[in-house]
């Protein structure tokens, strides 16, 4: 094989490496950690209910769907369908509809607000700026979030430590909006690394995002998610145009 066709080969299997390779490595704790999870997931099913899954179907949350089907717990997931997500995630979707104890409930925009949002606005409007990227986010993600959670006592995010410096310290459970809202947020995954995540995916077989295996580490909508390279940081790839600072699109943030 000459030189530039082995560097081809090379770039091409490098490209098509799949994640589970490239990250399952288990923290030294990680049976610890696991058990702690798995305690708080059964706390949250009986002392708390009712309590509802948020996945967005990236790493962390399939590995939670997973958790709470093979312990066979009262927990019921949804999903936000922005209407803006990649062909591979509404895939995903309808395999893990397809094949989930726990019921999948998919949340939508209101049909007639985004209509109206992408007349006024275009359907480029979250690269013009800040305040109309939220916009958006708040047709195609809060809103329905709101309705997700009504009636809900609890709900459970894959929120990790390790995933920015303003997700550093998020706790296992958050109670900063209980006195307001009667909310507990359950963040079972909070203390383990990307490693850990993928060591559970690799060992238990568990679906995911075919996008992981190209470099989207984290996942949001079409438009606003691109794939990293190596040295950038995990959220990198989200809203990639706007500073550090701005970058939550209103799920976690705090008032
Ligand atoms: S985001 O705020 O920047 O979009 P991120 O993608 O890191 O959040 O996901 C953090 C957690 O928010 C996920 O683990 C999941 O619990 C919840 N989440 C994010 N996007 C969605 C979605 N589309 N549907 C349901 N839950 C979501
Ligand atoms: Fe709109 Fe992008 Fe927010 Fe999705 S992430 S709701 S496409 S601005």
């Amino acid at each position: 094989m000459s030189s530039s066709l082995i560097a081809q080969h090379h770039t091409r299997a490098q490209a098509q490496a799949k994640a589970t390779e490239l990250h399952a490595k288990a923290s030294p704790d990680f049976a610890v950690k696991l058990l702690e999870t798995q305690t708080l997931l059964q706390r949250a099913a009986t002392e708390f209910l009712p309590v509802t899954q948020a996945s967005s179907l990236g790493a962390e949350d399939v590995v939670i769907t997973h958790l709470i089907n093979g312990m066979q717990l009262n927990l019921p997931v949804f999903v936000l369908e922005t209407g803006a997500l990649h062909t591979e995630t509404l895939a995903l979707l309808e395999r893990t509809q397809a094949q989930s104890q726990a019921p999948i409930q998919v949340f939508h925009p209101v049909q007639s607000s985004v209509m109206a949002f992408v007349r006024e606005r275009g359907q480029d409007a979250m690269y013009q700026s800040i305040e109309m990227r939220k916009a958006c986010c708040q047709v195609r993600k809060l809103e329905p979030l709101n309705r997700a959670l009504q009636g809900q006592r609890g709900w459970i995010t894959g929120l990790r430590q390790e995933q920015s410096n303003a997700r550093a310290h998020v706790p296992l459970i958050d109670e900063s909006d209980v006195a307001s809202k009667n909310l507990y947020k359950f963040n079972p995954l909070a203390r383990w690394t990307w490693g850990d995540v993928w060591h559970y995916i690799a060992e238990n077989g568990v679906d995911y995002n075919p996008l992981h295996d190209q470099f989207f580490p984290s996942i949001g909508c079409a438009p606003c998610t691109r794939a990293i390279s190596l040295g950038e940081e995990f959220r990198a790839g989200r809203w990639w145009w706007e500073n550090e600072a701005a970058k939550e699109c209103g799920l976690h943030v705090k008032k």
